[in-house]
């Protein structure tokens, strides 16, 4: 039997490589693959940092273009100046809250984007004879939210459940995948695309679930959990979520769809509840911690937990999550490597390590890029608690 060679990328472009997800994945790929190239689009909105590659830059491997995923002739130019094989896709606008506040930026983005990149990629890998001659992949990172939301026995989402988006952010998550099937349809683009569940460690901006809870009981501000607190999400650290993309790229198949996710359903307030005591924990056995954060309840002797405070829920809010991980299981070795625990440990250990990264990201440049962008608007303030 004669079988196919392995599909080896050499050269990526990663989209959105300055924000959470896509930075983890820089200096993940980097470390693991000594050769070939990356180079970093990102548009730098306020969730994305350059200090966050920073322990990469400068390096010959890597190239960071500040730039839009919508420029259709940049993105051209790039994938033939830098011989690209492979697209990583991560940018997007990903903040539900935010997508609920101002939608238009997520169809700009999030759908707009994705479609000329697609288009990009096509003219580059199946157009241009100068560049059209060799075998190329275009990962599209996707989201568990598009299928919609679980009740408490339902199976959890395989990627056969068929999509039910419920926020602007998911529906255009949805549109993206779409497009990204039907190149491959109707084009014989080489796309995979991953649906994931949350993600959560180093880099990640504080307006999400963990880090603004981990920054605001540092600060000693409350903790706000959306309703009744009894939302299920399941939690993948980061690298694992990496791990499970690398898969993709070197034995994913053409055209097909994987899940990832953690296998640690959670409600939120559980969550919380552990940032807490983990935290706790942390005050207890390191004395500098008090004289670090002295608004932390902890260094006024008092728990983590004193600061929860239900507020009003989100709007349209899904009430579980849950990924079935079966096909990456048995399709590609998948296997999540992190507890919710180990995980959170790791992240708590990032943060206090690195103070000067949140506290720039949230004071210079995300108040740079609200008041450019948001001038005179009600833009959100991850600093304070979500009001609806
Ligand atoms: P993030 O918000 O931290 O970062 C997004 C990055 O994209 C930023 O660096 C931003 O500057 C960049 N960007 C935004 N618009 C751009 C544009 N028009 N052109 C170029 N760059 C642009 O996002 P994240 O949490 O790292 O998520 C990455 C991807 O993973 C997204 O596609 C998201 O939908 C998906 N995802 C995220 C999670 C999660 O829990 N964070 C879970 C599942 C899927
Ligand atoms: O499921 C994958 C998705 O996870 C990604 O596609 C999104 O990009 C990512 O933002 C995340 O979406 P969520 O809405 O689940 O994440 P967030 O951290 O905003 O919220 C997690 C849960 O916690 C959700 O049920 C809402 C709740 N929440 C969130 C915040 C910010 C609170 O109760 N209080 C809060 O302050």
């Amino acid at each position: 039997m004669i079988s196919t060679p392995r599909f080896r990328p050499r050269n990526l472009l990663v989209t959105g490589g300055a924000g959470f997800i896509g930075a983890n994945f820089v200096h993940f790929w980097l470390g693991r693959h000594p050769t070939g190239r990356i180079v970093v689009l990102d548009a730098l909105t306020y969730a994305g940092n350059r200090s966050s590659l920073e322990p990469r830059e400068p390096d010959q491997r890597l190239r960071f273009v500040h730039g839009d995923i919508g420029d259709e002739r940049l993105v051209g130019e790039l994938l033939y100046d830098e011989m690209i094989d492979t697209i990583v896709h991560f940018a997007a606008e990903t903040h539900v809250d935010r997508s609920i506040h101002d939608p238009d930026d997520f169809l700009r983005t999030n759908v707009i984007g994705t479609h000329a990149l697609l288009k990009a990629a096509r003219m580059a890998w199946l157009e241009d004879p100068r560049t059209a001659t060799g075998e190329h992949r275009f990962h599209h990172v996707s989201t568990d939210e598009v299928y919609g939301s679980l009740g408490p026995s339902d199976p959890a989402f395989r990627e056969t459940t068929p999509y039910a988006p419920n926020s602007p952010y998911s529906a255009s998550k949805a549109a993206a995948d779409h497009l990204v099937r039907a190149y491959h349809r109707t084009y014989g683009l080489s796309t995979v695309t991953s649906n994931c569940s949350n993600n959560y460690g180093p880099y990640q901006f504080p307006e999400k679930l963990i880090p603004l809870t981990l920054v605001n009981l540092l600060h000693g501000k409350p903790i706000p959990v959306y309703g009744d607190g009894q939302n299920v999400r399941d939690w993948l650290y980061v690298e694992d979520h990496c791990r499970g993309i690398e898969l993709c790229l070197l034995d994913g198949a053409p055209g097909e769809t994987y899940n990832f996710g953690g296998n640690k359903e959670r409600t939120n307030v559980e969550v919380v509840r552990l940032l807490c005591a983990t935290l706790d924990r942390w005050f207890a056995s390191k004395p500098d911690l008090t004289r670090r954060f002295p608004d932390a309840p902890r260094s006024a002797g008092r728990p983590s937990d004193c600061l929860i405070e239900f507020v009003r829920d989100r709007p349209g809010h899904d009430r579980r999550y849950a990924v079935d991980v079966g096909k990456a299981e048995r399709e590609l070795g998948y296997r999540p490597v992190e507890t919710l625990e180990t995980g959170i440990e790791r992240t708590i250990a990032w943060y206090l390590d690195n103070e000067p990264w949140w506290s720039s990201v949230m004071d210079g440049s995300y108040r740079r890029w609200m008041a450019t962008n948001y001038a005179g608007s009600q833009g959100l303030d991850p600093t304070e608690p979500r009001r609806y």
